[in-house]
């Protein structure tokens, strides 16, 4: 009401009203973008947040407040320019700005540096006019000499004031321009050193470690020069302000990168101790030759605050991923229970195992079978095939549509792996097009689990991608792709084209592999895909506008998986969380656990089974079925609800707990893990949040038991004040119960 009432006042600019829907609940909110043309400021409000910037008096954008919602009646004073700090630090450098050019007296990170043909470097943007249409504001910018233009975009997405915010870079000159260095846009805080950062780190099978450093004067790079989105560092970063921030309080601003190519994220403290963050394509080994006329779009870099820690900021990603980013949105459908070959037979696929596998899974209630890697071309281990994506002949003498059938007829769809990107040299592929790879002319060729990476900027690659994948997915009744990428690049080399636009193969293959997933999914609407490269390699909102689940690890240890699932929802929503029970030992530490510790694990996201069911004993088979069909009253919860991580499995923890609540707070979900009790300490109490107080809520256990004096039934406000004790001691226990109110009515829980 208070945004209906000032947006009558508004100068220009108008209100949005939308319908957020995200597993069947409903949310109004609304959103305003105004410009006060008096005091030339641009003020974006939505959900609790103000995003402010304005026009200074040099004519550059500069950023004046983000944070929690201001006044309506607030005013904010029109931009100025700071002045420089002696003669050292010029005004550019010191004065805070929405998108700045490397030119002038720059020092700290440019969100653009350009070279001209003849010699000039130097960039300074400057604003000539905007746009308000809806939720979306645009800004234009020119250079002060030159025809650059560029224009900012801005939108904001209602239910969680989440800005999305990026570039489109326009030639307008005679000649070209080379553009060296683009981001999608610079985020900056006031002043201070009271600054914490928050990002993920990891590695092949170890990835989603979540890192904590104060901000230091200097800069701190997160980046990929791999081609791809990478394990080591992923695009988010959050930042805390203070020392009491923590989970469910303080100031939290985070932001994540739309972007599946190199991209590089600089956290700056300059010398004035103000923090800029600014990110786009990575601008090492980077330049991209933009011709007369034509334009450079960069990624869409969101960003968010909330005023209630980083368990309030990763809730609002989640709720923005389900309900804007992801292709389902903003209604996805749940996940369905997926059985998966990988860690059964590895590559040793044939149709009688798959057919073996897959009653065994239809028994215990999967709903999708997955057939892993193995089923093409001469596909015996890792050194051939890929690249010839025909079914193998000697595993399948009758094509897949045995195998589909079959699995069609225990009630399950079936879905395929497929790395397309990717070609070992034994293939028919390479012989016949060596030429296709990314290579250096003349240079080794480094192989990666002996494969190369096909130049999927080149037209024919990516003709050949799109049109095998569009057969496939016309002749066979496939639902579902598993699109794995198991490497990363090396000698980045576009023979084809001229030297100087080589480079932009940073851009254009990514661009390919965009546009294939976008014409396939058009062309065949029913196949959802799944985001794999090695595990986690590939996750960030770029490719989760596209793809419907990521797989956030190849390690599968039930208990490592802990801390990798409790770094993935910092960034990433449990609805898009591939979680598989596997065998017992894990492959990756040996370690032994239950069934039912497994299934707890996995529950925990959207669940899987990628155990090898021949060896399962009738026990295995019944733990299994039970705790499928339990899965299955709370998926909804799981995926598409609010997570509260209550405590965590970092730093040794001997206990971590989640909790899940249902966005309508019909249902909460616990899941408990002990690593060892010691000294005969009981678990520690639990008290649960985000339950409506008023209600009245019916506990029950999926497994395991609570301590024997626990109501059956009490308040919201009882179970959150009072908390409940779970019965645990022991090594390596898990224990899960649901919360449901009296009020839920919905038959699926
Ligand atoms: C990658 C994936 C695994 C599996 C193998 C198959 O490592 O992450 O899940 O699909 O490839 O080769």
């Amino acid at each position: 009401m208070r945004l209906q009432h000032w947006l009558t006042r508004a100068v220009l600019g108008f209100g949005m009203t939308m319908l957020i829907g995200v597993g069947g609940m409903q949310a109004q909110s609304s959103a305003t973008i105004h410009f006060d043309a008096a005091s030339k400021v641009f003020r974006i409000d939505a959900a609790g947040t103000t995003y402010a910037f304005g026009i200074n008096d040099a004519g550059q954008l500069q950023s004046l407040y983000w944070g929690e919602q201001i006044g309506k009646d607030d005013h904010l004073s029109a931009a100025h320019r700071m002045a420089g700090v002696a003669s050292f630090d010029s005004a550019e450098t010191t004065t805070p700005n929405e998108y700045a050019g490397w030119g002038g007296g720059l020092f700290v990170e440019p969100a653009l540096k350009a070279s001209f043909a003849d010699g000039n470097r130097d960039v300074v943007l400057t604003y000539v006019s905007h746009s308000i249409r809806g939720n979306e504001l645009t800004v234009r910018m020119k250079d002060v000499s030159l025809a650059l233009t560029v224009d900012l975009h801005y939108t904001v997405n209602p239910g969680t004031g989440i800005v999305g915010r990026s570039a489109v870079i326009t030639n307008d000159t005679n000649t070209p321009i080379t553009i060296e260095q683009a981001a999608a846009a610079t985020w900056n805080l006031p002043h201070g050193t009271d600054y914490s950062l928050r990002y993920l780190t990891g590695r092949w099978a170890g990835e989603w470690n979540l890192q904590k450093q104060n901000i230091l004067p200097g800069m701190t790079v997160l980046e990929s020069r791999r081609g791809s989105t990478g394990h080591q560092n992923n695009p988010w970063f959050a930042i805390e302000r203070g020392e009491q921030a923590d989970e469910e309080s303080g100031d939290v601003w985070f932001g994540a990168l739309a972007w599946s190519g190199s991209w590089r994220i600089t956290v700056e403290q300059d010398q004035l101790q103000q923090i800029r963050i600014t990110g786009g394509y990575n601008s090492f080994d980077f330049s991209y030759k933009l011709l007369p006329g034509k334009q450079l779009q960069t990624p869409i870099f969101y960003g968010g605050y909330s005023h209630h820690g980083i368990g309030e900021a990763s809730r609002m990603l989640h709720r923005f991923e389900l309900s804007s980013i992801l292709p389902q949105a903003p209604m996805p459908k749940p996940r369905p229970v997926v059985y998966n070959s990988w860690e059964a037979t590895e590559f040793a696929v044939t149709e009688a195992g798959q057919e073996s596998l897959a009653e065994k899974a239809a028994s215990i209630g999967v709903e999708r079978f997955v057939m892993d890697d193995g089923w093409f071309g001469q596909r015996k281990d890792d050194h051939a095939g890929l690249g010839d994506w025909y079914v193998n002949q000697q595993k399948f003498p009758n094509g897949l549509k045995p195998l589909i059938d079959k699995v069609h007829s225990l009630g399950m769809d079936f879905g395929l792996w497929v790395e397309p990107e990717m070609v070992n040299p034994d293939s028919d592929l390479y012989r016949k097009h060596p030429d296709w790879v990314l290579n250096f002319t003349g240079r080794p060729r480094s192989e990666a689990r002996n494969q190369l990476v096909l130049n999927l900027a080149r037209k024919d690659v990516r003709e050949y991608v799109f049109s095998f994948l569009d057969d496939l997915l016309s002749h066979n009744q496939i639902a579902f792709l598993k699109w794995d990428y198991n490497r990363n690049w090396s000698e980045p080399g576009w023979p084809a084209v001229a030297p100087d636009e080589q480079k932009a193969v940073y851009i254009e293959y990514v661009n390919n592999l965009y546009g294939i997933l976008r014409e396939l999914r058009a062309k065949h609407p029913q196949v959802e895909i799944e985001s794999c490269s090695g595990g986690g390699g590939r996750v960030d909102l770029g490719i989760l506008g596209l793809t419907d689940e990521v797989w956030p690890s190849d390690n599968t240890d039930p208990f490592d998986r802990l801390r990798i699932q409790d770094g993935f929802t910092y960034a990433y929503t449990p609805g898009v969380m591939m979680a598989w029970v596997t065998d017992s030992p894990n492959w990756v530490n040996e370690r032994t656990t239950s069934v039912a510790y497994r299934f707890l694990s996995s529950m925990q996201g959207s669940l899987g089974v990628g155990a090898n069911l021949d060896k399962w004993q009738p026990a295995d088979f019944a733990t299994a079925k039970e705790m499928i069909a339990a899965y299955k009253q709370v998926r909804e919860t799981v995926q598409h609800g609010s997570l509260y991580r209550l405590i965590s499995p970092r730093d040794g923890s001997e206990a971590s707990v989640t909790e899940s609540v249902a966005l309508d707070r019909s249902q909460a979900v616990l899941f408990t893990f002990l690593h060892s009790s010691q000294m005969g300490y009981p678990f520690p109490r639990v008290f649960l949040r985000g339950l409506d107080p008023q209600q009245r809520y019916r506990i029950s256990a999926i497994h395991g038991a609570m301590a024997k004096d626990t109501p059956v039934e009490a308040s919201g406000s009882y179970w959150m004040a009072h908390g409940v004790d779970v019965a645990m001691r022991g090594d390596m226990q898990a224990a899960a119960f649901r919360f449901d109110s009296s009020s839920n009515t919905n038959p699926s829980r």
